[in-house]
Protein backbone atom coordinates (compact mmCIF):
# COMPACT_ATOMS: atom_id res chain seq x y z
CA UNK A 1 0.00 0.00 0.00
CA UNK A 2 1.30 3.47 -0.99
CA UNK A 3 1.16 6.55 1.97
CA UNK A 4 2.54 10.01 2.36
CA UNK A 5 -0.69 10.98 0.61
CA UNK A 6 -1.25 14.87 0.61
CA UNK A 7 -4.13 16.18 -1.00
CA UNK A 8 -3.38 19.65 -1.95
CA UNK A 9 -6.78 20.35 -2.86
CA UNK A 10 -9.65 18.66 -1.83
CA UNK A 11 -14.28 20.14 -1.29
CA UNK A 12 -15.31 17.68 1.19
CA UNK A 13 -17.94 20.22 2.20
CA UNK A 14 -19.53 19.33 -1.12
CA UNK A 15 -22.96 17.64 -0.67
CA UNK A 16 -21.68 14.77 -2.81
CA UNK A 17 -20.43 13.94 0.56
CA UNK A 18 -23.35 15.14 2.55
CA UNK A 19 -24.49 11.28 3.37
CA UNK A 20 -21.66 9.96 4.71
CA UNK A 21 -18.97 12.58 4.94
CA UNK A 22 -17.64 11.26 8.36
CA UNK A 23 -17.07 7.81 7.30
CA UNK A 24 -15.60 8.81 3.81
CA UNK A 25 -12.95 10.99 5.50
CA UNK A 26 -12.20 8.91 8.79
CA UNK A 27 -11.10 5.73 5.97
CA UNK A 28 -8.45 8.17 4.58
CA UNK A 29 -5.71 7.81 7.09
CA UNK A 30 -5.99 4.13 6.74
CA UNK A 31 -5.58 4.08 3.32
CA UNK A 32 -2.33 6.29 3.50
CA UNK A 33 -3.73 9.77 3.53
CA UNK A 34 -1.44 11.44 6.06
CA UNK A 35 -3.32 14.94 5.00
CA UNK A 36 -6.00 16.95 3.06
CA UNK A 37 -6.09 20.56 2.38
CA UNK A 38 -9.99 21.49 1.80
CA UNK A 39 -10.54 23.99 -0.10
CA UNK A 40 -13.08 27.32 -0.17
CA UNK A 41 -15.05 28.42 -2.85
CA UNK A 42 -17.56 30.99 -1.61
CA UNK A 43 -17.89 32.70 2.33
CA UNK A 44 -20.12 29.51 3.93
CA UNK A 45 -17.68 26.75 2.56
CA UNK A 46 -15.05 28.48 4.54
CA UNK A 47 -16.83 28.03 7.45
CA UNK A 48 -17.31 24.52 6.75
CA UNK A 49 -13.59 23.65 6.25
CA UNK A 50 -12.46 25.72 8.66
CA UNK A 51 -15.31 22.85 11.02
CA UNK A 52 -13.54 19.92 9.04
CA UNK A 53 -10.01 21.19 10.54
CA UNK A 54 -11.60 21.10 13.86
CA UNK A 55 -13.15 17.75 13.61
CA UNK A 56 -10.22 15.85 11.83
CA UNK A 57 -6.20 16.80 12.80
CA UNK A 58 -4.88 15.71 9.66
CA UNK A 59 -7.29 18.43 7.52
CA UNK A 60 -5.85 21.86 6.96
CA UNK A 61 -8.06 24.31 4.81
CA UNK A 62 -7.63 27.50 2.50
CA UNK A 63 -10.90 30.46 2.35
CA UNK A 64 -11.63 32.54 -0.66
CA UNK A 65 -13.94 32.68 -3.23
CA UNK A 66 -14.07 31.52 -6.47
CA UNK A 67 -14.48 32.36 -9.82
CA UNK A 68 -18.15 31.07 -9.96
CA UNK A 69 -18.97 33.01 -6.24
CA UNK A 70 -17.41 36.35 -7.93
CA UNK A 71 -20.67 37.93 -8.31
CA UNK A 72 -21.71 37.13 -4.74
CA UNK A 73 -18.69 38.87 -3.53
CA UNK A 74 -19.39 41.42 -0.87
CA UNK A 75 -17.59 44.52 1.02
CA UNK A 76 -17.01 42.96 3.82
CA UNK A 77 -15.57 39.75 2.47
CA UNK A 78 -11.61 40.63 2.68
CA UNK A 79 -11.98 41.01 6.08
CA UNK A 80 -13.89 38.41 7.70
CA UNK A 81 -11.42 36.07 5.07
CA UNK A 82 -8.50 37.77 6.93
CA UNK A 83 -10.38 37.13 10.27
CA UNK A 84 -10.55 33.51 9.29
CA UNK A 85 -6.54 33.31 8.50
CA UNK A 86 -5.85 33.82 11.88
CA UNK A 87 -7.34 30.14 12.64
CA UNK A 88 -4.56 28.19 13.32
CA UNK A 89 -4.97 25.60 10.18
CA UNK A 90 -5.90 27.96 7.59
CA UNK A 91 -2.79 27.79 5.28
CA UNK A 92 -3.91 29.56 1.76
CA UNK A 93 -6.50 31.83 0.47
CA UNK A 94 -7.92 29.56 -2.25
CA UNK A 95 -9.50 29.20 -4.77
CA UNK A 96 -9.38 32.51 -6.85
CA UNK A 97 -8.79 32.91 -9.94
CA UNK A 98 -10.56 33.43 -13.57
CA UNK A 99 -13.21 30.80 -15.20
CA UNK A 100 -13.85 31.58 -18.80
CA UNK A 101 -15.15 28.34 -19.65
CA UNK A 102 -18.64 28.51 -17.77
CA UNK A 103 -18.75 32.18 -17.01
CA UNK A 104 -21.11 31.95 -14.01
CA UNK A 105 -19.52 35.39 -12.68
CA UNK A 106 -19.00 38.32 -15.32
CA UNK A 107 -15.38 38.37 -16.25
CA UNK A 108 -15.04 42.01 -14.83
CA UNK A 109 -16.16 41.07 -12.00
CA UNK A 110 -14.12 37.99 -11.70
CA UNK A 111 -10.76 40.25 -12.56
CA UNK A 112 -11.65 42.09 -9.69
CA UNK A 113 -12.68 39.25 -6.90
CA UNK A 114 -9.41 37.83 -7.95
CA UNK A 115 -7.00 40.75 -7.32
CA UNK A 116 -8.67 41.61 -4.76
CA UNK A 117 -7.39 38.87 -3.21
CA UNK A 118 -3.99 38.49 -4.69
CA UNK A 119 -3.41 41.79 -2.98
CA UNK A 120 -5.26 40.22 0.28
CA UNK A 121 -2.72 37.15 0.39
CA UNK A 122 0.31 39.49 -0.26
CA UNK A 123 -0.63 41.82 3.00
CA UNK A 124 -1.24 38.70 4.73
CA UNK A 125 2.07 36.81 2.82
CA UNK A 126 0.00 33.54 2.63
CA UNK A 127 -0.01 31.62 -0.54
CA UNK A 128 -2.97 31.08 -2.81
CA UNK A 129 -4.22 28.72 -4.50
CA UNK A 130 -5.39 29.62 -8.54
CA UNK A 131 -8.36 28.36 -10.34
CA UNK A 132 -7.50 29.02 -14.38
CA UNK A 133 -9.89 27.15 -16.88
CA UNK A 134 -9.85 28.93 -20.17
CA UNK A 135 -8.23 31.56 -18.83
CA UNK A 136 -4.77 31.36 -19.39
CA UNK A 137 -3.38 34.76 -20.86
CA UNK A 138 -5.63 37.14 -17.72
CA UNK A 139 -4.55 34.76 -15.24
CA UNK A 140 -0.89 34.94 -15.91
CA UNK A 141 -0.03 38.41 -16.93
CA UNK A 142 -2.17 39.12 -13.08
CA UNK A 143 0.27 36.47 -11.69
CA UNK A 144 3.09 38.27 -12.87
CA UNK A 145 1.54 41.63 -11.72
CA UNK A 146 1.21 40.34 -8.37
CA UNK A 147 3.96 37.59 -7.88
CA UNK A 148 1.97 35.98 -5.41
CA UNK A 149 3.82 32.49 -3.56
CA UNK A 150 1.13 29.60 -4.05
CA UNK A 151 -0.34 26.88 -6.17
CA UNK A 152 -1.79 26.77 -9.53
CA UNK A 153 -3.90 23.64 -9.20
CA UNK A 154 -5.93 21.14 -11.74
CA UNK A 155 -2.88 22.91 -13.77
CA UNK A 156 -4.15 22.40 -17.59
CA UNK A 157 -2.15 24.66 -19.59
CA UNK A 158 0.97 24.60 -21.73
CA UNK A 159 4.42 23.80 -20.62
CA UNK A 160 5.72 26.78 -22.04
CA UNK A 161 2.77 28.82 -19.24
CA UNK A 162 4.47 26.24 -16.82
CA UNK A 163 7.97 27.70 -17.31
CA UNK A 164 6.38 31.35 -16.58
CA UNK A 165 5.12 30.41 -13.57
CA UNK A 166 7.91 28.09 -12.34
CA UNK A 167 9.85 31.79 -12.71
CA UNK A 168 7.69 33.50 -10.70
CA UNK A 169 8.60 30.41 -7.95
CA UNK A 170 4.82 28.87 -8.17
CA UNK A 171 3.95 25.18 -7.09
CA UNK A 172 2.08 23.48 -9.98
CA UNK A 173 -0.59 21.10 -8.96
CA UNK A 174 -1.99 17.97 -10.94
CA UNK A 175 -5.14 15.65 -10.34
CA UNK A 176 -6.93 12.81 -12.21
CA UNK A 177 -7.02 14.71 -15.20
CA UNK A 178 -3.53 13.38 -15.85
CA UNK A 179 -5.01 10.26 -16.17
CA UNK A 180 -7.27 10.76 -19.20
CA UNK A 181 -7.35 9.60 -22.38
CA UNK A 182 -6.75 13.08 -23.73
CA UNK A 183 -4.21 14.04 -21.07
CA UNK A 184 -1.09 14.70 -23.82
CA UNK A 185 -1.00 18.51 -23.23
CA UNK A 186 -0.99 18.13 -19.82
CA UNK A 187 1.35 15.63 -19.38
CA UNK A 188 4.01 17.56 -21.66
CA UNK A 189 2.99 20.72 -18.89
CA UNK A 190 4.23 17.67 -15.91
CA UNK A 191 7.34 16.89 -17.71
CA UNK A 192 8.35 20.73 -17.33
CA UNK A 193 8.10 20.94 -13.45
CA UNK A 194 10.80 19.75 -11.82
CA UNK A 195 10.52 17.59 -9.02
CA UNK A 196 10.75 20.43 -6.15
CA UNK A 197 7.78 22.19 -7.52
CA UNK A 198 5.80 19.41 -8.45
CA UNK A 199 2.04 18.73 -6.30
CA UNK A 200 -0.46 16.48 -6.61
CA UNK A 201 -4.34 16.76 -5.73
CA UNK A 202 -7.75 15.47 -6.36
CA UNK A 203 -10.19 18.40 -6.60
CA UNK A 204 -12.86 15.97 -4.91
CA UNK A 205 -15.04 14.59 -5.35
CA UNK A 206 -14.57 16.39 -8.78
CA UNK A 207 -11.49 15.33 -11.48
CA UNK A 208 -11.77 11.54 -10.20
CA UNK A 209 -9.11 9.22 -11.88
CA UNK A 210 -9.07 6.17 -14.21
CA UNK A 211 -10.09 3.42 -14.03
CA UNK A 212 -12.76 5.38 -11.59
CA UNK A 213 -13.92 8.18 -13.87
CA UNK A 214 -17.83 8.98 -13.31
CA UNK A 215 -17.50 7.82 -9.96
CA UNK A 216 -17.14 10.07 -6.76
CA UNK A 217 -13.34 10.64 -6.23
CA UNK A 218 -11.75 11.13 -2.67
CA UNK A 219 -7.73 11.58 -1.26
CA UNK A 220 -7.26 7.76 -1.24
CA UNK A 221 -7.71 7.97 -5.51
CA UNK A 222 -4.71 9.89 -5.56
CA UNK A 223 -2.52 6.78 -5.95
CA UNK A 224 -3.79 6.75 -9.36
CA UNK A 225 -2.28 10.02 -10.13
CA UNK A 226 0.84 9.32 -8.54
CA UNK A 227 1.51 6.06 -10.71
CA UNK A 228 0.98 8.31 -13.89
CA UNK A 229 2.65 10.81 -13.07
CA UNK A 230 5.30 8.61 -11.75
CA UNK A 231 5.65 6.89 -14.94
CA UNK A 232 6.29 9.96 -16.96
CA UNK A 233 8.65 10.70 -14.05
CA UNK A 234 10.46 7.65 -14.06
CA UNK A 235 10.21 7.39 -10.63
CA UNK A 236 8.39 5.02 -8.03
CA UNK A 237 5.32 6.34 -7.21
CA UNK A 238 6.31 5.94 -3.71
CA UNK A 239 8.92 8.36 -3.74
CA UNK A 240 6.98 10.94 -6.40
CA UNK A 241 4.21 11.05 -3.20
CA UNK A 242 7.29 11.14 -0.22
CA UNK A 243 8.12 14.07 -2.90
CA UNK A 244 4.95 15.85 -3.53
CA UNK A 245 4.21 15.58 0.76
CA UNK A 246 7.62 17.35 1.31
CA UNK A 247 6.45 20.28 -1.67
CA UNK A 248 3.25 20.50 0.20
CA UNK A 249 4.68 21.19 3.68
CA UNK A 250 6.77 23.76 2.02
CA UNK A 251 4.48 25.87 0.09
CA UNK A 252 1.73 25.46 3.08
CA UNK A 253 4.54 26.57 5.57
CA UNK A 254 3.23 23.43 7.92
NI1 LIG B 1 -11.26 22.96 -6.65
Amino acid sequence: MLNHIFDTHAHYDDERFDQDRDQVISALPEKGVCGVVNVACDMPSCQTGLELTKAYPFFFCAVGIHPHAARSFQEGDLETLAAYTKEQKVVAIGEIGLDYHYDFSPRDVQKVVFERQLQLAKDLDMPVIIHDREAHGDTLELLKRYQPKGIVHCYSGSAEMAKELLKIGMYVAFGGAVTFKNARKTLEAAEAIPMDRLLVETDCPYMTPEPFRGKRCDSSMIVYTAQKLGELKGMDPQDLLDQTWENAKAVYQL
